[in-house]
């Protein structure tokens, strides 16, 4: 994880093209780490989390989840949507292209949200024997309904950044990566004109309805999903990934 300081802008930069910025442990726990000195800096007025202009990020690493999956609460990825979760200054998203599992997640979490036209953001747990995680099934079916939410959470359906806008995923869709994250960075500078005080209340106000119940619910999905990842069927579905094989689920029925 890249960590660049522009005036008050703090950006993360997810750098790890050979695997499509799918992330690791480490990256994790630098991610919560980055955030955490930005909450107490007060020179910092917003943060921008991007993958660059090709990729945002293909997921939890999956060679980690079969190998060193997550033990418990204060694992790394955990702590990382813990922070996130209570981060009180605005975090902006630049994303492009691939934007998997929790790189589409963690986005319902931010505060402004770019996308390009090329995004692909996908939600492919269940596909993968899991469940869904970070909020989502909470926020998604409240956000578009159980049924279309079912095509993203069960299905695991793609969907692309003119979609995400239309479903207030995203702010606004751009021609592509570079656009995308010169928009995000000008949206984020922004910050810096703004009363201080006056945004951090804004947000806590905008995020406080509901928010013990979905702090609660992300840790049931968090339990769940470390149990899942243990499970045969993950286990079927993790290695056909690394395999380059479609998994069989035929055993299961
Ligand atoms: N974890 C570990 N490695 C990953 C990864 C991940 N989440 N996503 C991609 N990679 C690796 C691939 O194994 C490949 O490695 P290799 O070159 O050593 O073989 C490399 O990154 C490039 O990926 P590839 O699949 O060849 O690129 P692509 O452009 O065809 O597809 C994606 C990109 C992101 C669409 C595809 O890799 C993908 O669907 N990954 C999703 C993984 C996933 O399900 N994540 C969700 C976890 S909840």
């Amino acid at each position: 994880v890249l960590v660049e300081r522009e005036q008050g802008l703090l950006t993360l930069r997810l750098n790890r093209p050979d695997k499509k910025n799918a992330l690791t442990r480490t990256m994790y726990a630098g991610l919560a780490e980055a955030l955490s000195q930005a909450e107490r800096d007060s020179d910092v007025r917003a943060v921008l989390l991007t993958g660059g202009t090709e990729c945002f990020t293909s997921g939890n690493d999956v060679a980690d989840f079969i190998q060193a999956p997550p033990t418990g609460p204060d694992s790394e990825v955990f702590r990382f949507m813990r922070t996130l979760f209570d981060f009180a200054k605005p975090i902006v998203a630049a994303v492009s292209g691939p934007a998997v599992g929790i790189g589409t997640t963690l986005l319902l979490h931010c505060d402004l949200v770019y996308v390009s036209r090329d995004a692909r953001l996908k939600m492919p747990f269940v596909s993968l024997g899991l469940c869904p995680e970070f909020g989502s099934s909470l926020i998604l079916p409240r956000l578009l309904g159980h049924a279309r939410a079912a095509e993203l959470l069960l299905l695991g359906e793609a969907f692309g950044g003119e979609q995400a806008v239309a479903w207030g995923i995203a702010n606004q869709v751009l021609d592509d990566g570079a656009a995308t994250l010169a928009k995000a960075r000008e949206m984020a500078l922004g910050f810096q004109r703004l009363a201080p005080t006056a945004v951090l209340d804004g947000k806590r106000l905008m995020r406080a309805p509901g928010r013990e119940e979905l702090r609660r619910v992300i840790e049931e999905e968090g339990a769940l999903f470390g149990q899942r990842l243990r499970s045969p069927e993950a286990i079927e579905a993790l290695s056909a990934f690394m395999q380059r094989r479609p998994a069989d689920f035929s055993r299961f029925a």
